[in-house]
């Protein structure tokens, strides 16, 4: 039932507050320490990963490269995302202090499912991430940690994204209180704000009308670009993302960074670009470096759409549109800053006279190779 939304994705997009909650609760002690008892690989197993390796494909993917910045940063252990079906063809350096944490929301995706295959038979653990309980995928795996993001019927993936970010902070957050990577008050820190970020969601879900009165007048455009850096990066690739599946619109996401190795030859005058700004009380230069990004698209005639934080006024001389998303640490800011992405999809879509949940020639899950 789609409870009076027009949408199973408009539906989805707004259990997203109750998705996060629901994969935090029952995780922590009650003196505030992470308990992962379902994670049924030995402690000493754990202790002794020296590589973790992230296999997924399309948005579940994308939650993957949220993870390798969280989980690289608590516990300094190396992280590579991959593309299951690259992982699958080509001759990964595996071995039984691997870590493969497969993500899915389906838990069927066939290339997933052969991926993790290919890494246990050459003595990797297995990690999996999935939201479907029955699924094939955990059977294949060592060890599961769901998402409790609920049944996902739209083929654009929502809630079950935040859910799968969710997981992975919380395996990143297990990790280093196990490996005693950082202080423990930084990680209680960190998880209490995880824990503030249902409430912040559903006030991006409040101002919603603002980003959906920009979709409609929006819906001639052919193309849209999506900036950002570090956690940005993912968030812009998944914006892109979801504005080919389900508005049929050419997007593209990039690395900021990358802009002067050639995209910024795309902008034109009139070229819509999102920008994802991170936490301007965060790292200083990355958020400079974001915002000399928008005066540099701007500069060439683009029309700026950018996320950024409340009470941030750098990007305000820049910024044709403003979307504004509450206070959070950058690490965690993906939770957030996705979220207006999502709306402006759907909605434009809904304005193209689309059929917002069974976009053409995909399937809600990919089972075969
Ligand atoms: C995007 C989308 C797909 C899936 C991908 C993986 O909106 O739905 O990109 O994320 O096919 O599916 P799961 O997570 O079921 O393995």
């Amino acid at each position: 039932v789609k409870e009076g939304y027009p949408s199973f994705m408009d539906k989805e997009i707004h259990d997203q507050p109750k998705a996060v909650a629901d994969t935090l609760l029952g995780r922590t002690s009650p003196t505030g320490a992470l308990v992962l008892d379902e994670l049924r690989i030995e402690e000493s197993v754990l202790r002794a990963v020296d590589k973790i390796i992230v296999v997924a494909c399309g948005t579940a993917a994308y939650s993957g490269h949220v993870a390798k910045y969280a989980i690289e940063h608590w516990c300094r252990i190396p992280v590579e995302v991959e593309l299951a079906h690259e992982f699958r063809y080509r001759d990964p350096i595996v071995n039984p202090r691997t870590l493969v944490v497969a993500i899915s929301q389906s838990g069927e995706t066939m290339d997933t499912l052969m991926a993790v295959r290919h890494a246990r038979e050459q003595g990797a653990h297995v990690l999996a991430i999935v939201n479907t309980h029955g699924s094939t995928l955990p059977r294949e795996a060592d060890a599961v940690l769901y998402t409790h993001a609920g049944p996902e019927v739209a083929v654009a993936s929502t809630k079950a994204f935040l859910a799968q970010i969710t997981a992975c902070y919380l395996l990143g957050l297990y990790l280093a209180q196990l490996r005693g990577t950082k202080f423990p008050e930084e990680l209680r820190d960190a998880l209490a704000e995880l824990q503030s970020i249902p409430d912040k969601v559903a006030e991006v879900l409040s101002r919603e009308e603002e980003v959906r009165a920009e979709a409609r007048a929006m819906h001639e455009a052919t193309s849209v670009l999506f900036l950002g850096r570090h956690v940005g990066y993912p968030v812009a690739l998944e914006g892109a993302l979801k504005l080919k599946e389900i508005a049929y619109i050419h997007a593209e996401g990039f690395a900021a960074g990358e802009l002067k190795h050639g995209p910024i030859a795309l902008v034109e005058p009139g070229q819509p670009v999102f920008i994802i700004v991170p936490s301007p009380r965060g790292r200083d230069v990355l958020h400079q470096k974001v915002v000399s990004n928008i005066q540099e698209v701007r500069a060439r005639g683009a029309r700026t759409l950018v996320i950024a934080e409340e009470g941030d006024e750098a990007v305000v001389p820049y910024a044709d549109v403003i979307f504004r998303v509450p206070q959070t640490s950058t690490l965690l800011s993906p939770l957030v800053a996705v979220v207006p992405l999502q709306i402006f999809a759907s909605e434009l879509a809904t304005a193209k006279g689309l059929d917002v949940d069974q976009p053409r020639n995909l399937a809600k899950s990919v089972t075969v190779e």
